[in-house]
């Protein structure tokens, strides 16, 4: 996405933005072997190929984030309803960051951000089978008949889900607590689920994206995760060539 220069060169470390602008109208500043004069124009960060007096500006440093989402909150980056963002939860991360995957806006729970886009398809594409845990609550009692269903697949727009698995965590007189873990990210897929087999969800939260817990994160806060974080994700080890950060 493009974004104005002066930002892309003061994140990258070059100097305030402020100084950004100043090197701009010196004619220092090029977007793919073209010099940028014009304070203002805009470039893409990761497409494009940013030079400061002629050298490639550093690329801006990968962060991960693991957000407790609270309910009421979307997603995606802007919203046509203005309705509140994810990302205006965050309040001392200067990288423009993406969630891996979408919650609901009536879902809580776990959710990565990140500006590493490779790691973030990594972890939604299913075919790296990363397994995704929800906690549902639903009316009445789960019968092993529908417990079955859930777990051989349930036919959603013309497709099988994939098998999930399911526990049982509590049981009231009229409620059913139970936990889901797939793999795919189907839209509203556990909602969906759960409405096919006679029991639509009154709550929803995600609690893990693999190995890697939401644990005790109180809604509405988030922490830096650790190399050691990310490997839980992938069950051990990290399935590509990665930067390192932090232990
Ligand atoms: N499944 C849903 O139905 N909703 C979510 O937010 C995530 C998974």
């Amino acid at each position: 996405m493009a974004e104005r220069l002066q930002k892309i060169l003061a994140r990258a470390g070059v100097s305030s933005r402020r100084t950004a602008e100043e090197y701009i109208r010196q004619g220092r500043v090029a977007v793919n072997g073209r010099v940028v004069c014009e304070v203002g124009a805009k470039a893409d960060p990761v497409m494009d190929r940013i030079t400061f007096d002629n050298k490639p500006i550093a690329s801006e440093e990968k962060i991960y984030l693991l957000l407790n989402k609270p309910v009421g909150y979307v997603t995606t980056l802007s919203d046509p309803q203005g309705r509140p963002k994810v990302t205006d939860l965050l309040v001392d991360i200067p990288q423009r960051v993406f969630p891996v995957g979408r919650l609901d806006y009536d879902t809580e729970g776990a959710l990565l951000l990140t500006n590493d886009g490779e790691l973030g398809n990594r972890i939604i594409h299913p075919s790296y089978e990363v397994n995704k845990t929800y906690e549902a609550t639903v009316p009445g009692r789960l019968a092993e008949e529908k417990i079955r269903l859930l777990k051989e697949g349930i036919l959603l727009d013309g497709h099988r889900t994939w098998p999930a698995q399911v526990k049982i965590l509590a049981e009231k007189k009229n409620e059913t607590t139970v936990e889901l873990i797939i793999h795919e990210g189907k839209k509203r897929q556990v909602r969906r689920m759960l409405a096919a087999i006679g029991h639509p969800v009154k709550t929803l939260k995600r609690t893990a994206y693999g190995g890697l817990k939401l644990g005790k994160l109180p809604s509405g806060s988030y922490r830096r995760l650790t190399m050691r974080d990310l490997k839980k994700i992938f069950s051990g080890k990290i399935p590509f060539t990665f930067k390192k950060i932090p232990d």
